[in-house]
């Protein structure tokens, strides 16, 4: 695939999507949000890849959704082209999703870090939902994912004033799980998206599936999907393999099937 505005590399079982408009700050147009999906959805179906990382340039992870593209639209056109409906694909995705952010994850840019599974942050991250500041609202899943990652106090502030957090402030809350010198972001993400790759691709699925229904289901309905997942995994070959080098005392090697 030609890609006009995004890097995509397999680094070992890896795959690396980079966000590259930097004439924009990596703002998310319809091109930006088409090229994600399909480079993310193409990795998902590649059992050689156990981790992908989505990273920007060191200035801006992503600005937020293109503003000069949206700017003319009509209500009915936005709801019509499902202006967003590629990012839906995207968090979809069954692999682990990494977010390395550095610089602005503005508007749509901070949605997208929190369609991830985990938000690396760099200390010069910033973060923030300034939508209200352009007469709209968060609208690729912010004004749900926000509260349900910081609660409804923060999100509500953040929404309602449009503030700006950085990377210290983006920890506290639980925005993100760790902060990095920004020189170190990508050797720090290199290393944990390496670590999540080695594991058993089966249980990386099932993992995330678990999660997922957490954060959309009542405790009774996760609880189904984690006692479903959990049992799954008895019939792969990996959980044999892993349990078998536990007992023999040796390193596991995941065939990852
Ligand atoms: C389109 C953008 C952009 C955006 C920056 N640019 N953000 N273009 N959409 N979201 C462009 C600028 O127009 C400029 O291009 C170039 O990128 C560099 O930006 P500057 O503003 O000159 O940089 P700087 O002064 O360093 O300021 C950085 C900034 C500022 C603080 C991040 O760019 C900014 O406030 N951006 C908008 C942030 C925002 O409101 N995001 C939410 C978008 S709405 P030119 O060619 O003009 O020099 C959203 C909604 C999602 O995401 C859900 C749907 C409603």
């Amino acid at each position: 695939t030609e890609y006009e505005t995004i890097l995509v590399e397999q680094r070992g079982r890896v795959g690396w999507i980079t966000l590259n408009r930097p004439q924009a700050l990596n703002a998310l147009n319809g091109r930006v949000s088409e090229e994600v999906a399909v480079a993310a959805e193409a990795f998902d179906a590649d059992s050689g890849i156990g981790a992908i990382v989505v990273t920007g340039s060191e200035k801006a992870f992503a600005a937020g959704a293109d503003i000069k593209e949206m700017e003319s639209k009509t209500a009915s056109e936005m709801l019509e082209t499902d202006h967003f409906g590629a990012w839906t694909r995207f968090a979809a995705v069954r692999t682990p999703v990494i977010a390395a952010v550095s610089g602005y994850a503005l508007g749509g840019g901070c949605e997208l870090a929190m369609m991830c599974d985990i938000i690396l942050a760099a200390d010069s991250a910033r973060f923030g939902q300034p939508e209200i500041n352009l007469g709209v609202v968060p609208g690729m899943g912010g004004t749900q994912r926000l509260i349900r990652a910081v609660g409804y106090y923060k999100a509500a502030e953040l929404i309602l004033s449009g503030r700006m957090i950085d990377a210290a402030e983006a920890e506290r809350i639980g925005l993100v799980s760790r902060v990095v010198a920004a020189t170190e972001l990508l050797a720090e993400a290199t290393t944990l998206a390496d670590t999540i790759a080695s594991k058993s691709l089966p249980s990386l699925y099932a993992a995330k599936a678990t999660l997922d229904a957490a954060m959309e289901t009542s405790l009774e309905d996760g609880l189904a999907v984690e006692k479903q997942q959990f049992a799954a995994l008895f019939d792969t070959a990996d959980q044999k393999e892993g349990m078998a080098a536990f007992r023999e005392k040796r390193p596991p090697h995941f065939a990852h099937r």
